[in-house]
C-alpha cells in the first residue's frame, strides 16, 4: 500500500508540468485476428515514447462523438496505434500504462481507449470483409484509439480553427502493478537518500548544537 502511494506521488511530480491523461490496462495472451492490413504506427519496447500532432475536434464536441463516422485513416481528430506487447522483455508484465501528455498552452481533452482486435473490427464494420481472411494468432497485441477535442475559450468572433496539438505518448509496464518503468530509477535514486536523510537528522542536530555551543563559548572569550 505504502509503495503505491509513494509511486503515485512521484508520478504526479514527474508529470506536473504538462496536462496528462492516463489509462492502465492489462495484457494477456489471446487468440486474435492479426489485422496485418492496418498500417497504424506501432508502439513497442524501444519505440515506446512517440510524438504526434493532431487537430482537435471543435469546441463542445462530446469526446465520445469525436470521429463517429470513421474510416481507419480519415479522421484528423484521432490517432490509432498498435500496442505490440509481445517482446520477451515485456512478456512478464501483465499491467501497462499509457500516458498522453500535451503542453498546457494547447487546451484540449483526450480520450484513450484500449481495444482488442475484435473491438477494432467492431468499430470499423467496413473492415469486416477482411475478418474472414484475418488469421487468428496467439498474441498480446492490443490497439489504442486516442481522440482529442478543443477546450480553448476564444472570442465568438474568432473563426480560426484551433491549431494542432502536439503530444507525447508513452507506453510502459508497471512494476509491481503500480510503478511505471520510467519512475523506477527515480525511486531507486531517492530511496537511499530519503533513508540517509532520516538517519542524518539526529546527527545534524547534534552537530548544530555543538556549533552553537562552540560559538557561544567563543563569543564569551572575545568579550
Ligand atoms: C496508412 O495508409 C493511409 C492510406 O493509404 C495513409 O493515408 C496513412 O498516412 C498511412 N499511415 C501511416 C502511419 O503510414
Ligand atoms: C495508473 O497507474 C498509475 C501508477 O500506479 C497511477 O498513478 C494512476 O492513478 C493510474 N491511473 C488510472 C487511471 O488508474
Amino acid at each position: 500500500m505504502r509503495h503505491s502511494i509513494f509511486a503515485t506521488f512521484l508520478l504526479h511530480v514527474v508529470i506536473a508540468f504538462a496536462n496528462t491523461e492516463i489509462v492502465n490496462f492489462s495484457a494477456s495472451l489471446i487468440h486474435a485476428p492479426a489485422l496485418d492490413f492496418l498500417n497504424w504506427t506501432t508502439i513497442r519496447l524501444g519505440e515506446n515514447e512517440l510524438r504526434f500532432e493532431n487537430a482537435p475536434a471543435p469546441l463542445y464536441t462530446p469526446l465520445e462523438r469525436v470521429c463517429e463516422q470513421v474510416g481507419p485513416h480519415n479522421c484528423p481528430h484521432e490517432l490509432w496505434l498498435v500496442l505490440d506487447l509481445n517482446h520477451v522483455e515485456w512478456a512478464s508484465y501483465t499491467k501497462f500504462t499509457l500516458r498522453v501528455s500535451w503542453p498546457a498552452s494547447h487546451p484540449a481533452d483526450f480520450d484513450i481507449q484500449i481495444l482488442t482486435a475484435q473491438d477494432v473490427l467492431r468499430v470499423f464494420s467496413a473492415l469486416n470483409r477482411h475478418q474472414s481472411q484475418a488469421e487468428l494468432a496467439s498474441t498480446r497485441r492490443q490497439y489504442a484509439r486516442i481522440r482529442l477535442v478543443d477546450t480553448g475559450v476564444r472570442p465568438p468572433s474568432a473563426v480560426a480553427s484551433p491549431s494542432p496539438v502536439p503530444f507525447i505518448i508513452i507506453v510502459e509496464p508497471l512494476y509491481l502493478n503500480v510503478l511505471p518503468a520510467s519512475v523506477l530509477p527515480v525511486v531507486l535514486f531517492l530511496l537511499p537518500l530519503i533513508g540517509a536523510a532520516a538517519m542524518l537528522v539526529p546527527v545534524a542536530n547534534r552537530f548544530l548544537g555543538e556549533v552553537a555551543t562552540h560559538a557561544t563559548a567563543e563569543l564569551k572569550t572575545v568579550h
